[in-house]
């Protein structure tokens, strides 16, 4: 692969080699002429609508509060010290949806979603780490960042937000526009606004092994055959009557070792779950859809692109869209693994489609999953 300026012109692979997960790297004009995907006003108007994550964060005289969105009144843009923080506007808007996809050197199941930040001079969200690697870009305004690889991950008790007892900053960046800077997890670290300031986060997803165990086991549940019930044909009289059966404990201890799962149930399981939508995201279909006849025509002119809110990725012989599975044979496969990878088709990748295929496309288009090219 090729040097990226996005990496301070590293090739992908140096990046990841010697920093990703490992030390930050700050890399002035990642993007040179950067401007913020959105304007100060939208992400506040984004801030309002209850399927946007939001948070508006205070600092009075070391007094950190914060609010929840959706976030019906904002301080006033002169009062210096407070910053809004909005989730995932990648899948509300398409500029910083194509800014999330310049990472995509690092796989769509590993991305998960573009922050942007809007800050008043002096207004942070204070010293704190966290536990997923982020690339903090500077969109607009300057940030002051302090960092520290610090071991001492204390933080103050009883405060709204995670703050560090003992921050002690190791380095100190002012980045401007353009600027940006990548830190591992569990790095501590501090971004203080001077003037007003929008910040974007690039933000990682590393499911705990315990979230996984726990959708795993879920997802078994409708796929485990046990046939049989339980019997006991030599029982024998019972002197302890509350006591359960050592029978009946090994036979059952039997029949549950026979829950087995292969790479095939990983594989669905994973793809569902990681495809799955986050618990705020809606899906709207268009109000008066094309016939089926009339979107084959479409699309065959104009192609397909999916929706911003669709996440869609596969493995072996599964597709994986928006946390629904579909085993598909090779025709198929070379129509739906380059969506997936490219998230638009032309008209004339589009003419080999199978019937199974097309209908689905249909049927994700009913549902708002994709749109006409
Ligand atoms: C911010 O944009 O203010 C905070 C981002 C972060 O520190 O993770
Ligand atoms: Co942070």
């Amino acid at each position: 692969m090729k040097k990226l300026p996005l990496l301070g012109d590293l090739t992908p692979a140096q990046f990841l080699r010697d920093y990703w997960h490992k030390k930050p790297l700050l890399i002035r004009q990642a993007i040179p002429g950067m401007k913020a995907p959105v304007s100060v006003d939208a992400l506040a108007k984004m801030a309002t609508e209850n399927f946007v994550e939001s948070r508006l964060i205070t600092n009075v005289d070391g007094d950190w509060q914060m609010q929840h969105g959706p976030l019906t009144a904002l301080p006033a843009r002169t009062q210096a010290g407070w910053s809004m923080l909005v989730q995932g506007v990648n899948l509300v808007d398409a500029r910083a949806d194509a800014l999330l996809r310049q990472f995509r050197f690092i796989p769509d199941a590993r991305l998960d979603d573009l922050m942007i930040s809007f800050a008043t001079d002096g207004g942070g969200v204070g010293p704190h780490f966290d536990s997923y690697d982020v690339f903090l870009l500077q969109a607009h305004g300057k940030r002051r960042w302090r960092i520290s690889a610090q071991k001492d991950l204390t933080l103050v008790e009883g405060m709204p937000l995670k703050i560090l007892k003992n921050f002690v900053a190791e380095e100190e960046y002012l980045l401007e526009p353009g600027d940006m800077l990548y830190l591992p997890p569990h790095y501590a670290h501090d971004g203080v606004a001077e003037g007003d300031c929008m910040t974007c986060s690039i933000g990682f997803r590393s499911p705990s092994y315990q979230e996984l165990g726990e959708a795993f086991l879920q997802f078994m549940a409708d796929s485990i055959d046990l046939p049989g019930r339980y019997s006991d044909p030599d029982l024998a009289v019972s002197s302890k009557p509350a006591e359960i059966p050592r029978h009946m404990l090994d036979t059952v201890i039997e029949e549950m070792n026979k829950v087995r799962f292969d790479e095939q149930d990983v594989t669905i399981f994973l793809g569902e779950h990681l495809s799955e939508p986050k618990h705020n995201v809606f899906f709207t279909g268009p109000v008066k859809p094309l016939t089926m006849g009339r979107f084959i025509d479409t699309i065959g002119k104009r192609g397909v692109a999916l929706s911003l809110k669709t996440q869609m990725l596969y493995r072996g012989k599964h597709v994986f869209i928006n946390g629904e599975s579909f085993a598909v044979g090779r025709a198929d496969k070379s129509v739906l693994e380059p969506l997936a990878n490219a998230r638009v088709l032309d008209g004339a990748a589009l003419a080999g489609a199978s019937d199974d295929v097309v209908e689905a496309l249909y049927t994700w288009y009913q549902d708002g999953w994709l749109m006409l090219g």
